[in-house]
């Protein structure tokens, strides 16, 4: 990490923390520089970095301060305890048809699972899909299709060395997006009926995955900040038959939370003691607030248990589906599986990655997506303190794009959906993150999409409907 990375992030943390108050002058380049001896100019980029993530701003022959919508707002949401035995998994036709109303382009999407599409290269990418294609040898389309593109595979190896891990080229597995991944992935571990240990709440399809394959959920509490809870993890491994787990240990889908270093090293120390194979879901890896990337479980990864899922969905090319796991001792089975359903994920579509990646850019067009998402994130918050009712607890994730949000216990997040659906807002109800319908009263919002004054009156709706309850 650069030397004004380090300071911004220093900067920001006091922000996040809110020692250092919303409108509260920031010290002075000048003051800044003597203080913490760097240079103006180090002290120069960290502020233009801050103000690009939109934290701090510049205010004419005044200084920097911290933006308004920086605030410390409302207090995380609580940890809500699921029952302790396995449940059966029946959440498939509610998921559907709340996806399906999610469909419709003209509504808000503070539902949806995707950032805007504005914020791709996109036209690079279809330079790239033209380059990628006119570099096929027809032999290639064929021969490359079982191991996936070799440029591709090449250069995600490439990105794991560079994270400090080295990976296997035999290891990694292209697919068809993580989805494919991870499904493949547990039915390479499980049979009907087992037991899997999953995350409440958890990404909904999770849930699909889990019913399709008839395996029971054995659900883990997640604390909003801090991830999963270990001793209760613990206390089941040591009383039930689990099979595999499938978590996130970095930015997990609903609630934004990430595993300490500590707590990885703990939760791989359990998964090697009852050799229990994880699905580490990663699909949101590159999309960190601060300057330094989070490393994975799989890092720790000595004996091959972690099947690490991966994707470009969510960073880079939503819609052309290539993901990838990293499968350690499960990877031969993995693309076995994938011969008998998929074959292969489009090569095209991997050519297009493929030489994107080979041209470079790619980090580039990282720092401003998740630039672009931090400020989105801010404006976001500070619009649920306009219009939010008292309360009303919601989460401060360190990246990705979601917030979940914890109404007051009387709200029903199943009637507001329906409500703000008919007003041209969409959001993703608690219950479809749930084995057990339950987070009745929560709800996941996604500021995915640019900020504008069409989202800020949707917020207002939600907040006049959040009311008449
Ligand atoms: C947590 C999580 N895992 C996996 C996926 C699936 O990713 P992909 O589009 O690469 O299949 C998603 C997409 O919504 C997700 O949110």
């Amino acid at each position: 990490m650069k030397r004004y990375e380090q300071f911004a992030d220093r900067i920001a943390t006091l922000i996040r923390q809110g020692v250092l108050a919303p409108g509260e002058r920031i010290p002075s380049v000048r003051q800044a520089s003597q203080r913490h001896g760097i240079s103006p100019s180090t002290v120069f980029q960290a502020y233009y970095l801050l103000e690009n993530r939109g934290l701090i701003t510049a205010r004419a022959r005044s200084g920097y301060f911290v933006r308004a919508h920086a605030r410390r707002l409302m207090e995380e949401p609580r940890v809500c305890v699921q029952r302790a035995d396995p449940a059966e998994v029946e959440v498939s036709e509610l998921v559907f048809s709340v996806l399906e109303s999610l469909q419709d382009t003209s509504t808000v999407p503070f539902g949806s699972a995707f950032p805007s599409p504005e914020l791709f290269p996109l036209s690079r990418l279809a330079s790239s899909m033209a380059r990628g294609l006119r570099g096929l040898s027809p032999d290639a389309v064929i021969a490359d299709m079982t191991a996936g593109h070799p440029d591709l595979r090449r250069q995600i190896a490439l990105r794991y060395t560079l994270g400090g891990m080295q990976l296997p080229l035999e290891e990694l597995v292209i697919t068809n997006g993580a989805m494919e991944a991870l499904n493949l992935g547990l039915q390479c571990v499980t049979q009907p009926g087992d037991l899997v240990a999953i995350e409440a709440p958890a990404f909904y399809a999770s849930l699909q995955v889990l019913e399709r394959l008839e395996l029971k959920a054995v659900e883990i509490p997640v604390h909003p900040r801090e991830g999963i809870d270990l001793d209760i993890l613990e206390e089941r491994l040591a009383t039930l038959p689990i099979k595999a787990c499938w978590f996130m240990s970095h930015l997990q889908n609903p609630q934004g939370a990430s595993l300490s270093d500590a707590r990885k090293r703990r939760l791989y120390a359990l998964l090697k003691r009852h050799r229990l194979p994880m699905l580490e879901d990663d699909a949101y890896a590159e999309l960190y607030f601060g300057s330094t990337p989070p490393t994975p479980v799989k890092w720790l990864d000595d004996e091959g248990l972690v099947m690490h899922c991966g994707s470009f969905s969510k960073c880079l090319a939503p819609g052309y589906r290539v993901g990838w796991v990293a499968g350690g001792r499960f990877a031969g089975a993995i693309s076995r599986l994938k011969l008998m359903t998929t074959i292969s994920p489009s090569i095209p579509a991997q050519a297009a990655i493929a030489d994107y990646l080979l041209r470079g850019g790619f980090d580039r067009h990282l720092r401003t997506l998740r630039h672009a998402l931090e400020a989105q994130q801010a404006a976001m918050l500070a619009s649920a303190d306009r219009h939010f009712p008292a309360g009303t607890r919601i989460t401060r994730p360190e990246g990705g794009y979601f917030l979940w949000v914890e109404f007051p216990e009387h709200i029903d997040s199943l009637r507001l959906f329906r409500m703000a659906l008919d007003q041209g807002v969409s959001l993703a109800p608690g219950p479809i993150f749930s084995a057990t319908q339950g987070f009745r009263h929560c709800a996941r919002l996604s500021y995915g999409h640019p900020w504008t004054a069409r989202s800020e009156r949707a917020m207002e709706t939600l907040g006049r409907l959040l009311a008449s309850f």
